[in-house]
């Protein structure tokens, strides 16, 4: 296939890159084989990492941190500039490998690479901005500011439904702020890693730059995940993934008192009011909740609607849903594609199971769709808020619909979930508006009006509250993360003296 050999991925690869130039000869460690999931066909497969080869990464890396840390930030900032420029032009590859790979339409597979492409650009800008505050001493003749070192190794645990773009943005950041970064990609979708290793890697071999992005594929015994979890020498580790593996992943971080960043599932509510725009409310629940077939973190699972308009919203999102094609997720007009694998359609039939023992209504959808790919009926569900079913997240395109009679009412439930990653309000009322923003508002890390919960842009800082694990990452002043504070007093005058004015008169 010309994409597959665009990107260097051949019929069996490695799964560990040792450097810029140099992939591991493992080969004893199994074979992790990449399953299009919509038609159950094998892409290529790739050779599992050895212990080995994550050493020899973990020792490589501490060696290039090195020389990193000392290269400035500006032409750090030069690498990944060039970096954007190879995504820029894989970009079309890139995106139909993600999109065979992780299931997700074309155009999202697009969309990923653009976010990867939008990222390198931000961590460019930032390499220049790496700011640190000068404050004025209390003490005569003495300067005091702080400033910003790197960490050392980031680890990077991603999850399979933005298999590139949640990479860039630890990585991108990471590599401004004078990191290296060591990736260990679901073994869902090791191509689209491999991939963007083979993109970078050529940059920076090209360029005479050290090696800063590793990647290792891990069995299926998770070994060198745990392996990386617990490593010391692992100075950040960025997950993202479900609230169960992450507090687990959290726990053994902070007990090696390594540094954590979380990025866990999500509950998502949109709020539709009496005063919304219907035109804009539909079409954006519905991509909120079946695009990518429901496996954002950011997919919206629950509508909350007013009473009064129920009848009509339901009327208008059942419509809706019945122009959603389902099929192969390369083909143009297709909405949908595959859930990424069986697991995930038995967790969307449980979930549809649950919710209907619960009590639930089934208004649409509700079933698996036979035949070859891993294929489900988008689904709503006339629901109510406290029901385990709505309560966890299932990683599929359900949606469920309630409804309220007060604004105090709706944002009551949008908050009544242990997750908090994003939310949504369709109103032209400006102070339900406000209220829903205000500190009485939504408990989410991301709150939106008149626009859906997903598709956020990589300017702001991304992550969630609660069990949503309450990292941040991409935009804004995530960046912060990445680096170490040091603060710095200066004595440059003749007379010592002592802050709160002490006296130590020897
Ligand atoms: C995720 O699902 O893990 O806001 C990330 C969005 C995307 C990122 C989602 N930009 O939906």
């Amino acid at each position: 296939m010309d994409i597959l050999k665009e990107l260097g991925i051949e019929s069996v690869n490695s799964g560990a890159s040792l450097s810029s130039n140099e992939w591991s000869t493992t080969s004893d460690q199994g074979v992790i084989e990449s399953i299009n999931p919509a038609t159950g066909e094998v892409i290529a497969s790739v050779n599992a990492a050895s212990e080995q080869d994550y050493e020899t990464i973990i020792e490589r890396a501490e060696e290039a941190f090195k020389v990193w840390r000392m290269t400035t930030a500006p032409q750090r900032g030069e690498v990944v500039r060039q970096i954007g420029n190879a995504l820029r032009e894989h970009k079309d590859a890139l995106g139909s490998l993600v999109s065979m790979e992780m299931g997700k339409i074309k155009a999202e597979g697009d969309g990923e690479v653009q976010e990867m492409i939008d990222m390198a650009d931000f961590a460019v800008g930032q390499s220049r901005m790496l700011y640190g505050n000068t404050m004025h001493s209390e003490r005569p003749e003495h300067r005091m500011y702080e400033q910003w070192h790197p960490l050392g190794i980031v680890g990077v645990i991603s999850a399979f439904n933005f298999p590139v773009a949640v990479w860039s943005w630890n990585a991108f950041v990471a590599a401004v702020c004078g990191n290296v970064t060591v990736w260990k990609p679901s073994p869902k979708t090791p191509l689209t890693a491999i991939a963007v290793q083979n993109i970078c890697n050529k940059v920076l071999k090209d360029n005479g730059f050290p090696e800063v992005f590793y990647t290792f594929v891990d069995g299926t015994d998770n070994k060198l995940a745990d392996k990386i979890i617990n490593d010391t020498r692992v100075k950040k580790l960025s997950f993202t993934g479900s609230s169960v593996v992450g507090k687990m992943v959290g726990v053994k971080v902070a007990e090696r008192m390594g540094k954590c960043l979380l990025e866990l599932s999500g509950n998502n509510a949109l709020i539709i009011d009496e005063s919304a725009d219907l035109d804009n409310a539909i079409p954006s629940s519905a991509f909120g909740a079946v695009g990518t077939g429901g496996q954002r973190c950011t997919t919206t699972r629950r509508l909350i609607v007013h009473e009064n308009i129920a009848d009509k919203v339901i009327e208008s999102m059942v419509g809706a849903y019945g122009q959603v094609k389902i099929g192969n997720p390369l083909d143009n007009d297709t909405l949908m594609g595959p859930l990424i694998d069986d697991v995930a359609v038995k967790n969307f039939e449980k979930a549809v199971a649950d919710a209907v023992e619960q009590g639930g209504e089934v208004l649409y959808g509700g079933k698996a769709i036979e035949g070859k790919g891993h294929f489900v009926e988008p689904t709503i569900i006339r629901a109510e808020n406290h029901w385990p079913a709505v309560q966890n997240e299932t990683f599929a395109p359900i949606v469920y619909i309630m409804t309220f009679k007060t604004i105090e009412e709706a944002i009551e439930m949008n908050n009544s979930v242990r997750q908090g990653l994003s939310a949504a309000m369709f109103s032209m009322n400006m102070r339900n508006i406000e209220k829903f923003l205000s500190a009485a508002g939504s408990d989410t890390g991301i709150a939106n009006i008149n626009i859906g919960t997903s598709g956020a842009e990589i300017g702001g800082a991304f992550g969630g509250e609660k069990e949503t694990g309450g990292g941040r990452e991409a935009g804004s002043d995530a960046w912060k993360a990445y680096m170490r504070r040091q603060t710095n007093t200066i004595f440059w005058g003749e007379k010592p003296a002592l802050a709160q004015g002490i006296e130590f008169n020897l």
